[in-house]
């Protein structure tokens, strides 16, 4: 049943702790959009690495604008077009994996995506995930989730999923590196100056490392659901 009802929810929490697959089902179930923030930053790092502008833009941060400057990122379903081509799977790339933190630490890279996140959600009934939306995005989000989990757990995570998507046919990195790699992306984005990662006061933290993924979406869904019929 489609509620009349309809709310924002933001999922925030770090690298590879299951927001993107919570927050898609969530949406699916609640017949309401998903939109994952990450996937656009991780657009902004795919046009500067293709562009050849990073080592520009590392020597002067200001370079960034030429690339935001006209940029069109777009959701089609499951799919995002960057500039109207699709990149959804360039952007799960290691190379933009390593260079997403670094774009996304820049402030005019924050301010070009936070206006087009807060157009995406304005017609509510979104499910949004990323590391700031409870905090900067939609502080007013009805429902706010902060996922977390084990690092160790959550490269185990990373690892299923390479190999899932590699099908035997490429080298991996072993648990240990995603591990380091994890942990290193986690810490870039808690302490860099905007829009760290933080949980909102307001937000409900679940664990995940003793969860599996019907769990944890079950788990969202009813306080989705809860927050709807609270409306
Ligand atoms: O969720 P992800 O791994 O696809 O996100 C890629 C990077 O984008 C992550 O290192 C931090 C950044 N990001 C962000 O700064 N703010 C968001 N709302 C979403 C992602």
């Amino acid at each position: 049943m489609i509620s009349t009802n309809r709310i924002i929810i933001a999922i925030d929490g770090p690298a590879a702790s299951g927001k993107s697959t919570t927050a898609r089902r969530v949406a699916r179930q609640l017949g309401y959009t998903y939109i994952d923030t990450g996937a656009m930053y991780r657009s902004v790092a795919l046009k500067a690495i293709e562009g050849g502008l990073l080592e520009s833009i590392r020597r002067d941060p200001g370079q960034v604008a030429s690339i935001l400057e006209g940029i069109s990122i777009r959701f089609e379903g499951e799919r995002i077009l960057l500039d109207g081509r699709d990149v959804s799977r360039e952007i799960r790339d290691n190379r933009v994996s390593r260079e997403v933190s670094f774009l996304s630490s820049l402030k005019p890279v924050r301010d070009c995506l936070l206006v087009m996140q807060q157009a995406l959600g304005r017609g509510r009934g979104v499910v949004m995930d990323g590391r700031d939306i409870g905090t900067v995005v939609f502080p007013d989000a009805e429902l706010k989730i902060f996922l977390v989990a084990d690092a160790r757990e959550r490269a185990r995570r990373r690892l299923l999923e390479l190999q899932a998507k590699s099908e035997g046919k490429t080298a991996l990195p072993d648990i240990e590196t995603l591990e380091r790699e994890i942990l290193e992306r986690d810490r870039a984005d808690a302490e860099r100056e905007h829009a760290p990662l933080r949980k909102h006061p307001d937000a409900v933290e679940i664990d995940t490392s003793k969860l599996d993924i019907d769990q944890q979406v079950e788990m969202v869904y009813r306080l989705a659901r809860k927050t709807e019929a609270a409306g």
